[in-house]
């Protein structure tokens, strides 16, 4: 993660940087900084935690400058801490990176034999160090630079920002993304086009290798050869930039990081301005509804089944489920009291929307949960209630599946409070509850190194388990789904109480068991299925909060989550079978975003 920026301006850039790296926050906010030349110097800010905490800094402290670069740190090496935050700088260089110096260890080791002091943990520290060491030799900046960046190992997007040079800035990227904006006599540098969308529509993307060094009166790149190197220059509207990877190496690693942002958009539409009440439309009344029926197909079903346990418990809803291919062929018998749901993120799936016009007449009101807005199941449903997770672009859904929950879960609040389940306090006290997800998904994604870790341990077997009770059940089928379409592990899906049933017997020492276990009241049911898989030598990997980890004993493997509310555990637990997903198909080296065999949009039978 980390979002980095920089700027060649013609005004003072501090707050222009500080701007960028909002829109580039989602990647990270263990810490912030800025560097600026300002009349030849270099200075530096730099505050723990989130960009709100730099920008409270700027107001006591400001740093003046026409030229700078900024960043917003997800912890890699070294703790969250103002010695760890970028930029780093070291004699008259200062830079900021994104990514991972895999060889920062022996790059280390090398400048401290040359009696170079490093003031951090960070690998990042290293590139600044080694700059500085060959400014020292008599090579010039950018010489220095380009020197450095042939000795870096691993992924890595930087900036450069030098003393004494008002007008330069060097930027690198391999493997992790980064842009350069062209502006009116201005230059920019960014994660991604959004975090410049407001400053220039003309981005140039660098390519793998490239590195360019950026004047106010453009930029010279070179391609990993050194080369000089034509990089096309795009025009990147704000509508076109929500289409693009954001700065990811893939669109799914972007929509998994979307989701805090996306869930916090959906609850401000569907709720009261003032949050405390839901702002459903009038159609969506269960008052007199006897019986829901959720039609779906792929990840959507499972949002069904998940949003089945929501409607039974909180609005004592009688609720069936049904996948979409099955159901048109059934007989449904289907009565003027029942409610049916359609749910899709194109809308446009063919099996999902002849299930809605075989209903069609037969109930009292279909519902659409629908992601585009002008999709063929939203116009025919009698009410369409948007996700609101915008573009969803690759193939396995991530965003669409939590904003479709998110969405299901306000229905069956409503529901329970139509049919008089739920008190006006408690609707109250979970629409509060719900306030927190959008930090509670943050805190999820904060797992990403583990559970990268974790996939790479993966990557190299062929079959997979995940079990689940509850809630977790739907979602343990829908990571067993993840994984297979990105990463083609066969993977199975398990009710935890189910696995005596049959399953058991794949287990043996080479079988991975990932057991989705938040510290819930079912939580001790599910920790003797385990027990049951640990005496068979199966390789179990829990996914639990501290408690519940604390609780459970010891197993080879474990994920810390964070502690959520019951009911918010789906939607955070979520997360990491996604992110699982996502990094034994990298460790694997499948096609992500665009798995073979599937399409997005699937409008044939
Ligand atoms: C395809 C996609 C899945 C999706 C399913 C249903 O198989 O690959 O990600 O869940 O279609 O699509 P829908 O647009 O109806 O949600």
């Amino acid at each position: 993660m980390c979002g980095i920026v920089g700027v060649l301006g013609t005004h003072q850039v501090a707050p222009i940087i500080l701007d960028a790296l909002r829109r580039l926050e989602y990647r990270g906010y263990d810490s912030a900084g800025i560097a600026t030349v300002n009349e030849g110097l270099l200075d530096r800010r730099r505050t723990l935690g989130k960009l709100v905490n730099l920008s409270d800094l700027l107001v006591h402290e400001p740093l003046p400058g026409r030229a700078g670069i900024g960043h917003t740190r997800w912890a890699t090496h070294g703790a969250p801490s103002v010695s760890n935050a970028h930029p780093h700088r070291n004699g008259r260089v200062a830079v900021v990176h994104n990514g991972i110096i895999e060889n920062f260890r022996a790059l280390r080791a090398e400048m401290a034999a040359a009696g170079l002091i490093h003031e951090s943990e960070t690998d990042t520290e290293t590139v600044a160090v080694l700059v500085r060491h060959n400014m020292d030799q008599g090579m010039t900046p950018v010489e220095a630079a380009r020197t450095t960046l042939a000795r870096l190992e691993g992924a890595f997007a930087l900036a450069f920002l030098f003393e004494g040079e008002n007008d330069l800035m060097i930027g690198a990227r391999k493997g992790s993304p980064l842009v350069i904006g062209h502006g009116e006599g201005e230059m920019f540098l960014g994660s991604d086009a959004l975090a410049l969308a407001p400053l220039t529509e003309r981005i140039t993307y660098l390519e793998e290798g490239d590195w360019a060094v950026i004047t106010r009166a453009g930029a010279e790149i070179f391609d990993a050869q050194g080369r000089r190197a034509n990089r096309a220059l795009a025009r990147v509207r704000l509508d076109q930039a929500a289409v693009d990877k954001g700065g990811h190496r893939h669109f799914m690693a972007k929509e998994i990081a979307e989701q805090p942002a996306v869930l916090g958009a959906a609850l401000n539409f569907h709720l009261s301005e003032d949050k405390s009440a839901l702002a459903l439309p009038e159609e969506v009344d269960f008052a007199t509804c006897d019986r829901l029926t959720l039609v779906a197909c792929g990840t959507g079903f499972y949002a069904a089944q998940l949003a089945k346990y929501w409607f039974e418990q909180l609005a004592g809803l009688p609720c069936e489920t049904d996948i979409a291919s099955e159901y048109r062929y059934r007989q449904p018998v289907l009565t003027r009291q029942n409610m049916a749901v359609f749910i899709s993120q194109s809308g446009e799936t063919a099996d999902t929307l002849a299930a809605l016009r075989h209903v069609q007449g037969q109930v009292a009101r279909s519902i659409g949960v629908i992601n585009v807005p002008s999709s063929s199941i939203a116009r025919e449903t009698d009410v369409a209630l948007p996700i609101l997770a915008g573009p969803e672009i690759s193939v396995a859904s991530t965003k669409a599946f939590t904003a479709q929950l998110l969405v299901l879960f306000l229905m069956a609040l409503k529901a329970g409070q139509d049919r008089g389940r739920l008190s006006t306090e408690q609707l109250a006290e979970h629409l509060q509850m719900l306030q927190t997800l959008p930090g509670l998904m943050r805190a999820a994604l904060d797992r990403e190194e583990e559970i990268a870790t974790l996939a790479h341990e993966l990557a190299g077997v062929e079959h997979a388990l995940f079990m689940g009770r509850g809630p977790m059940y739907p979602l343990a089928l829908e990571a067993a789904l993840k994984l297979k379409e990105i990463s083609y592990i066969h993977a199975e899906g398990y009710a935890s109480g189910e696995l005596k049933h049959g399953p058991i017997a794949l287990i043996d020492e080479a079988m991975p068991v990932f057991v989705l276990a938040p510290r819930d009241e079912l939580f001790a049911k599910t920790v003797s299925n385990m027990q049951e898989v640990l005496a068979r030598h199966g390789q179990v990997v829990l996914f639990s909060d501290r408690t519940g980890l604390a609780e459970a004993g010891a197993v080879p493997h474990s994920l810390a989550m964070p502690e959520v509310p019951p009911l918010l555990a789906p939607f955070v637990y979520a997360v990491p079978v996604q992110l699982l997903a996502y990094h034994a198909a990298l460790a694997r080296g499948t096609d992500v975003d665009q798995p073979r065999n599937l399409a997005k949009s699937v409008t044939v039978e």
